[in-house]
Order: C-alpha cells, then sequence, then structure tokens
C-alpha cells in the first residue's frame, strides 16, 4: 500500500479537477480552495449520505436551512462573542502566527522543521485569546449599530427555530433537527489543504431529549456516526473515539466525544459528538424572552441536545486519504482512488474500445444516455483505452463497460472493477440494473 501524504492527495484533487486553491491567478488566498467539477460531484454524493441516514431513513428527523447572518444578540446569547476564541502567540523573531495551544502542530517561519518556541531564536509573545467570528456589516452605515456576524456554526440557527419547528411540525422528543451550510471562522492557523478552512460546510444535527436522557443518547449517536464513517469506506483501523478531557470542552458542552480520523498527519478531529445539555435553549430563552420548552399532555421541560457535528470538507479530505494508491500493475504505475462506490464522483466510464469505429460509438453512446438517466456517468473515446483506464482510476470510478468488437456481434460487453482490474462480460441489456444493484451493496476497503 503506497504512502499517502496530503500533498499527494492535493496535487491529485488538483490535477484532476477536485480541488482548486482558490483565486489562484492572483496568488491564491490563505486556505481557501474551489471545487472542481469532481470535488462538486463528491461533496453532494457526502451529503446526500448524510441527509439519507440523517433524515430520510428515519421518523424522528426534520431539516432546517437557517440564514447565515442572524440577528447578532443570537451570538451574544450563545456565548460566541466571548468565548469564541482561540489562545494566540506571534513570534517577534519569524513574525507568524501560531495557536498556543497548537504549537506541536506548527511549523516555525523560520526553520521548517522545528516547532514554534523550539530554538533559541524564536521569540514568542504570551498568548492572547483572539475570536473567531468574522465580522461584518449591515446596510450603509459602518458603525457599531450595524455589525453583525457570519455564523461560525449552523447549530445556532436551529436553536432558535426550536419553537417554530416544534409549532409547525409534528414533532415530539426525542427528534432532531438537522442541517448542512456554510460556516465562516478567523482561524489563526488555517491549513493541511482542505483540513482547517475559514469558510468551510458543516453538517450539524440537534437532538431533543428530556434531560435523562441525554446520556444514553449521546452513546448512541457516537457509534451511530463512528458506524456511519466505517460504512462508508474508512478503513476501521483508521476510525476511533476519543473523549474530551473536561479541561478542553467546549464552554456548552457537558461531554464531548471526537470521531477521529488518522489523517496522513495523524490522528485530529472528524466529527464531534457532545452533549450540550439545556445551554442552548436555555440561553436564547433568558436573552429572548421566549420560553423554549417542551410542553407535552403531562409534561414541561427544557429539553437537552445532542449534537453530531461534521464538515462536509473534512469528511471529503478523510475520504480521499484513505481511498488514494498507488501500485504497478503489469509494468506501469497507477494512482487509484479506491472511493466507496456511493462517494465515488462517477460511478461509471462508458468506452468504445476503438474512438473511431462508429458502431463501436453508437453504441457506446446508447448505452451512456441509458445510464446516465440512473447515476452520474461519464463517455469517452479519447486516448487509448489504458490511458482512458488509469484516468478513471485517478477519479475512483469503481466501473467502466468497454464496447468491442464482440459487444457487436453478442450484446455484451466487459465490466471491469476499479479495486480488483477484474474483467467480466455481462450483457448489456443488463448492465443497468447490475449497477444499481451493485451500488447498493456494502462495499469494503482493503486493511
Ligand atoms: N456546533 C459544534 C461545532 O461547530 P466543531 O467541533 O467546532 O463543533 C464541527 O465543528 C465540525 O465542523 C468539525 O468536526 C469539522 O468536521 C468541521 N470544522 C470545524 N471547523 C472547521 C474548519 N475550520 N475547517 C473545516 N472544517 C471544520
Amino acid at each position: 500500500m503506497a504512502t499517502v501524504t496530503i500533498e499527494k492527495v492535493a496535487a491529485l484533487s488538483r490535477r484532476r479537477g477536485f480541488v482548486y486553491p482558490s483565486s489562484d491567478i492572483y496568488g491564491g488566498l490563505g486556505s481557501a480552495y474551489d471545487y472542481g467539477h469532481y470535488g462538486v460531484l463528491m461533496r453532494q454524493n457526502i451529503r446526500n449520505e448524510w441527509w439519507r441516514s440523517m433524515i430520510q431513513e428515519r421518523d424522528d428527523m426534520v431539516a432546517l436551512d437557517s440564514a447565515i447572518i442572524l440577528n447578532p444578540r443570537v451570538w451574544e446569547a450563545s456565548g460566541h462573542l466571548t468565548t469564541f476564541t482561540d489562545p494566540l502567540v506571534d513570534c517577534r523573531t519569524c513574525k507568524l502566527r501560531f495557536r498556543a495551544d497548537d504549537l506541536d502542530h506548527a511549523q516555525c517561519g523560520r526553520r521548517p522543521s522545528k516547532h514554534p518556541g523550539e530554538t533559541p531564536d524564536c521569540d514568542l509573545t504570551e498568548a492572547r485569546a483572539f475570536n473567531l467570528m468574522f465580522e461584518t456589516q449591515i446596510g450603509p452605515v459602518r458603525d457599531s449599530a450595524s455589525v453583525a456576524y457570519l455564523r461560525p456554526e449552523t447549530a445556532q440557527g436551529i436553536f432558535v427555530n426550536f419553537k417554530n419547528v416544534t409549532s409547525s411540525l409534528r414533532v415530539k422528543p426525542p427528534f432532531g433537527i438537522a442541517q448542512i451550510g456554510k460556516s465562516f471562522r478567523n482561524e489563526i492557523t488555517p491549513g493541511n489543504f482542505i483540513f482547517r478552512l475559514r469558510e468551510f460546510e458543516q453538517m450539524e444535527m440537534e437532538y431533543f431529549v428530556p434531560p435523562a436522557d441525554g446520556p444514553k443518547w449521546h452513546e448512541y449517536w457516537i457509534e451511530e456516526r463512528r458506524r456511519w464513517h466505517i460504512s462508508l469506506g474508512l478503513r476501521e483501523s483508521h476510525v476511533r473515539l476519543r473523549p474530551h478531557e473536561p479541561d478542553e470542552l467546549s464552554h456548552y458542552s457537558l461531554a464531548t466525544s471526537d470521531v477521529e480520523y488518522l489523517f496522513p498527519i495523524g490522528w485530529l478531529e472528524l466529527e464531534g459528538i457532545a452533549n450540550r445539555g439545556d445551554y442552548d435553549l436555555r440561553m436564547h430563552a433568558e436573552h429572548s424572552g421566549t420560553a423554549l420548552e417542551w410542553v407535552g399532555h403531562e409534561e414541561r421541560y427544557v429539553p437537552h441536545v445532542i449534537e453530531p457535528a461534521g464538515g462536509v470538507d473534512r469528511f471529503m479530505l478523510a475520504f480521499l486519504c484513505d481511498a488514494y494508491d498507488e501500485e504497478e500493475v503489469a509494468g506501469r504505475q497507477r494512482t487509484v482512488l479506491r472511493l466507496h462506490p456511493r462517494i465515488a464522483p462517477v460511478k461509471v466510464a462508458v468506452l468504445p474500445l476503438i474512438g473511431k469505429n462508429e458502431d463501436m460509438v453508437t453504441r457506446a453512446r446508447a448505452l451512456y444516455e441509458e445510464l446516465r438517466k440512473a447515476m452520474a456517468a461519464e463517455y469517452d473515446e479519447d486516448a487509448a483505452i489504458g490511458k482512458r483506464y488509469r484516468r478513471q482510476d485517478e477519479i475512483g470510478t469503481p466501473w467502466a463497460l468497454t464496447i468491442d468488437e464482440q459487444t457487436l456481434e453478442d450484446g455484451t460487453v466487459t465490466l471491469r472493477d476499479r479495486d480488483t482490474l477484474e474483467q467480466e462480460r455481462i450483457a448489456v441489456a443488463g448492465a443497468r440494473e447490475l449497477l444499481l444493484e451493485r451500488l447498493q451493496q456494502p462495499w469494503s476497503p482493503r486493511e
């Protein structure tokens, strides 16, 4: 198995149209990225899988899409204006800034192989609190009354809609509200490709439960979310749970466990699952003067909240790292993304063996037209067949169907498997059903 590095994954992502540095022609913008065609398709698959497991296949969940810019009082109540800070230190020598609590992962500007503070030349300031909220102004007048913020998490949009949801939809604890959307944080040390961004997309769900059931549901969601990542192809040995120590808990949390992934740079948070208690509903009730509680036939209480919170960009990076492989096949090097077929941007490539053979092209295009109605498919007649296979391997396409002489004679095609490289002969007429069936089957990575 190949040694995977973030650099290799970033290079492939750029070369094959998954991820580009943002505003590239102007020299980029620190830790901002744009997603190309295959990145967009893959991210949509990640969202869809989350949506399917969180909402579509459950009876106890409803959806929400709240605004990015909320009333600034939301952030006063949530505690973000005062406590959403990272400790920051400056180095007077190299003029770089670091997170004081993450110096072990940071690199000193003057000596790339050292960590800040490690050499006698390093001259670090005392740590000071740096608020991560992005500020903006509403309306034409720039004064303190017009200050607003880009949301640093989607969660607060859910809490402030608790009353709207419970009074308009048929919900009853335990139930959840789920949403996917962009969040913004002025991170001090973004980096490692799309791992830590200033603009990123979150997938969060707030699960409202009777207070006494909080710990039980917390355990449930921790396991549920661990299982989800593995079911979509992350190697079990690359996923672990890590409960937070009391001194690292966020200001709102009674308990948090992270699902961590073994990125090429070490074990790091993929998703956090927090027991937020009644903190958020209580704070918003106090600050807004609106009661935020569950009122049943014989009961009235402020629900406790369990929150699984993950990010599309970070999940994408984990899926890419886990899938990346290089191997030698018949004396030639191939790079392959062994993505779970449901996460892969393209499910099937349809290839006429000889791109100049009109009959093959006609049959291939007809099959492609049929398949694309059911799944993401690609047609390619350019270059030698080996080159076309390698291109599909690099974007992680699990299957290729090749139309050849025999197809014209007996209506069968070659089905090539990305992982095993095995080729089988199947009937053109049954190709669509067969692939749809395979897409539903469990898929396991090589350990
Ligand atoms: N509402 C709780 C919350 O936002 P978090 O642990 O700060 O918790 C949840 O964020 C998830 O969002 C993380 O596990 C990660 O997947 C993603 N995330 C957070 N900050 C990120 C950043 N700067 N860049 C990319 N993804 C980020």
